[in-house]
């Protein structure tokens, strides 16, 4: 047995020791040196020991499973010490806790709290957002770490940034999104034309407004962001409007609690056919995280297939329908803007609603290139930026 233990890729450091451990009953105690009292089941410690026979080191992934723990594993011995909190096991095994990653991975109400914080909170948007749009250009993305890190965490917050200054040529959003990572592809194609073509296979292949949606909702997983990037705008109409999804959710709980409940837990349809392909999914308009939070938004009229409910609820389902609709076209909650040639928007597309104004394919050419990423990818380029940039 060592006291070796298998680093984890993040590095964790705390500037408070442990002062004093004990067992007591199933847990073992904690008292740090700022008087914080952490509480850990013996389970749950064995399950982390982070020794080289518990975790492959090479992966940094662990292989023991809890249940080969005898159902009557104790604590031997505890004690706290410089390097951590260190235990014997009454079947022999011993484990080492750094004192960092035990601070990090407590789960003491006021050390859940900490996480929760550093996880943050979305930044809520309405009307006034559009004078302080987080604005990045593509040269700052394409050469700076530091600005990427900041476009992604705005995505993650915010849920709507704009670039500018991408060459207006075809595939040029390709490079930023190098930047971030692969594309999710999809049956409109690696990188989709939006344009008015004769054969239309979407409403958005038209010059038809399009009203507040989020794309592909027909989707079990919808595109976590979608890039749309601006290659000529010539043609009179079709500005870009964008809606914060979850401030109008929260809108919704606070003013119309039932409403929202019913878009929480009510499946709409959403279909997407043309001759050679059949996408239906049904979902929830507003779908919550296990804490309740709003995780997903779901929308796109042009792509709803009937409401498929007891009768008994449509009257309630339509009602709650009608008031979204109404908040996604209330102008406390929309930004709208045009786009030129180099312009391009990244948002959330499972959290951001975005329009377009009906525009005149006779006035002048109009042509953009979108695509998409999904959300792991964005968070897993967020996280490893964030390990990169700490350790500069
Ligand atoms: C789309 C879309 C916006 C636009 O293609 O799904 O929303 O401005 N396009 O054409
Ligand atoms: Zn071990
Ligand atoms: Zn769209």
């Amino acid at each position: 047995m060592t006291d070796d233990t298998v680093a984890d890729w993040r590095t964790f450091s705390t500037p408070f020791a442990l002062e004093r451990a004990e067992r007591d009953g199933d847990e073992v105690a904690v008292v740090w040196s700022d008087g914080r009292r952490t509480r850990h089941h013996r389970y749950w410690l064995r399950d982390n020991c982070a020794c080289p026979q518990c975790f492959l080191a090479l992966t940094r992934e662990q292989v023991f499973e809890i249940v080969d723990a005898p159902a009557d594993l104790a604590v031997a011995q505890v004690s706290a010490e410089a390097e951590g909190l260190k235990i014997s096991w009454s079947d022999g095994h011993r484990s080492l806790y750094a004192p960092g990653w035990l601070r990090a991975n407590a789960n003491d109400a006021a050390s859940r709290q900490e996480r929760a914080t550093a996880r943050g909170k979305p930044f809520l948007w309405g009307r006034e957002y559009a004078d302080r749009l987080q604005n990045f250009t593509h040269a700052d993305l394409m050469a700076d770490d530091g600005a990427l890190f900041a476009w992604l965490d705005a995505l993650k917050t915010q849920g709507l940034t704009l670039v500018t200054g991408v060459p207006a040529e075809p595939e040029a959003l390709l490079a930023p999104i190098a930047r971030i990572s692969h594309l999710r592809e999809t049956n409109f194609g690696r990188v989709f034309d939006v344009k008015s073509k004769p054969q239309a296979d979407s409403a958005a292949y038209t010059a038809v407004n399009l009203p507040p949606h989020t794309d592909l909702p027909t989707r079990e997983l919808q595109p976590g962001v979608q890039f749309l990037h601006c290659l000529v705008n010539d043609a009179t109409g079709g500005e870009s409007v964008f809606v914060d999804g979850f401030a109008i959710g929260e809108a919704m709980r606070r003013e119309q609690p039932q409403a929202f409940h019913t878009l929480t837990t009510v499946a709409m349809a959403f279909w997407n056919r043309d001759s050679r392909t059949d996408y239906r999914w049904s979902a929830p308009i507003l779908a919550l995280d296990p804490q309740g939070g709003l995780d997903e938004v779901r929308f796109a009229n042009f792509l709803r297939g009937p409401v498929d409910a007891p009768e008994s609820e449509m009257g309630e389902i339509y009602a709650a329908l009608r008031l979204f609709q109404a908040m996604t076209r209330d102008a406390r909650f929309s930004i709208e803007r045009r786009m030129k040639p180099g312009d391009m928007w990244a948002f959330d597309n499972r959290r951001v609603l975005h329009a377009r104004r009906e525009f005149d394919p006779a006035s002048g050419a109009r042509h953009l290139q979108g695509a998409y990423v999904d959300r792991d990818e964005i968070n897993s380029r967020w996280r490893v930026l964030k390990r990169e940039l700490e350790a500069r």
